[in-house]
């Protein structure tokens, strides 16, 4: 009798907590924060008591642990789950499959390092609730907010001089777009999904400039703290990754960056070549053709590397996959050559004008180069 009463009282909490969806997820990527994980959540329960919120771990595969940790909380908790990737990597893409993987009609993003002040998740969300605003941003600079003492000196400056270059294309005044620390309406989200370029670091910048409604933005300030356990993933490669992104958002609708990056790197490839054809004439007094040949494979060399550096920076050959590329990036390129000169030749034959001829030798030569590199030197 007793059993049947205390089943039925437990049948009734969970269907309570069952139907009950939450109307806040908290969408935090993590990569080595096994030590912040607890605290944190023992932080949003208390600054959270009368919200229904779920807590979504997005971890790419930590070394430490982060993401079985995330899952045995979870184990006690309904509040808390885990996005585990794979061999992935990336702040803002974690981020994106994070949302949704999601219901909730309202979502924050936040670190996993305990550097974001959690109890300004309350007011943010009275915000949202109140239908002023589509989108809240925990900020950093505005009336009194701080950097504390979470930023470097040499990162602050950088800081300010990144959130300056930002504005560019952002189409909302906000002070802080650097922010990692927001949250927004859901419908927010999903009508920019499609078109966020989810590279590097920077998701609130990236949704602001993919946003294809004007965004009511409020900014809240907020003091950043010092993190207590792990380190900083932020490195040389994010300050690239930041760059990528803004040039993506000013000229990516014109030509993809990536065929920017390519063509500039093979226009560096001339100034290569030229030097290595001087260097081969007048200092070892080489023949034409023979200091023209090592000209050539010293060009597609450098170009091969730099590519490999920074236009495939995501898909970096490595070891044998470096000789295979490079060896497969030799045989295109000289394709791409013969396309050159054939087309070049072509078109001089019909106009007579030898720039023309020589530019559209050009172009047919480096869109080759550039499509089928992509597919086959830097595939995966
Ligand atoms: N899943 C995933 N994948 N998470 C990542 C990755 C990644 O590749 N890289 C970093 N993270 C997680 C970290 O574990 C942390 O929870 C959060 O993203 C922020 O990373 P930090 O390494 O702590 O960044 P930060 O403190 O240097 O930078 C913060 O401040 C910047 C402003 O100065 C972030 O909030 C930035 O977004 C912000 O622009
Ligand atoms: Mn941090």
């Amino acid at each position: 009798m007793q059993d049947i009463a205390l089943q039925s009282a437990v049948t009734a909490i969970d269907a309570r907590r069952i139907a009950a969806a939450p109307e806040l997820a908290i969408v935090i990527p993590t990569l080595n924060e096994r030590d912040n994980l607890e605290p944190l959540v023992a932080l949003l329960a208390e600054a959270l008591p009368d919200v229904a919120w779920e807590v979504i771990f997005v971890d790419d595969d930590s070394t430490d642990g982060t993401a079985d940790l995330a899952r045995a909380l979870a184990q006690r908790d309904l509040r808390v789950r885990c996005l585990q990737r794979i061999g992935r990597r990336g702040l803002a893409s974690a981020c994106i499959e994070g949302i949704l993987a999601s219901a909730s009609p309202y979502v924050a993003v936040m670190d996993g390092d305990l550097q974001h002040d959690e109890r300004l998740l309350g007011r943010m969300l009275e915000r949202l609730r109140r239908g002023d605003f589509d989108l809240v941003v925990g900020s950093r600079y505005v009336a009194d907010g701080a950097v504390g003492d979470g930023l470097s000196d040499r990162r602050a400056r950088a800081s300010h001089l990144a959130t300056r270059l930002a504005r560019l294309v952002c189409k909302a005044q906000i002070a802080d777009p650097m922010s990692g620390f927001f949250m927004f309406r859901r419908d927010v989200f999903h009508a920019a999904v499609r078109r966020l370029s989810g590279e590097g670091f920077k998701i609130l910048l990236d949704l602001l400039a993919s946003s294809p409604q004007h965004l009511r933005v409020c900014e809240i300030p907020f003091e950043f703290r010092k993190r207590r356990y792990g380190e900083s993933k932020l490195d040389v490669m994010v300050v690239w990754e930041y760059g990528m992104l803004l040039a993506d958002k000013m000229i990516g609708h014109l030509v993809p960056v990536r065929f920017a990056l390519f063509a500039l790197i093979g226009g560096l490839g001339l100034f290569v070549h030229l030097a290595v054809l001087w260097t081969g004439l007048k200092l070892f007094s080489l023949s034409f053709l023979e200091a023209q040949a090592g000209a050539v494979v010293t060009a597609m060399t450098s170009n091969f590397f730099l590519n490999n550096f920074f236009t495939y920076r995501d898909k970096r050959l490595h070891r044998w996959q470096l000789v295979r590329g490079l060896v497969s990036f030799y045989a295109i390129c000289s394709l791409g050559a013969v396309a050159n000169v054939g087309l070049a030749s072509y078109v001089f034959r019909i106009d007579q004008i030898w720039w023309l001829a020589g530019i559209a030798g050009v172009i047919v030569g480096s869109v080759w180069n550039y499509a089928i590199s992509s597919v086959y030197t830097w595939r995966r």
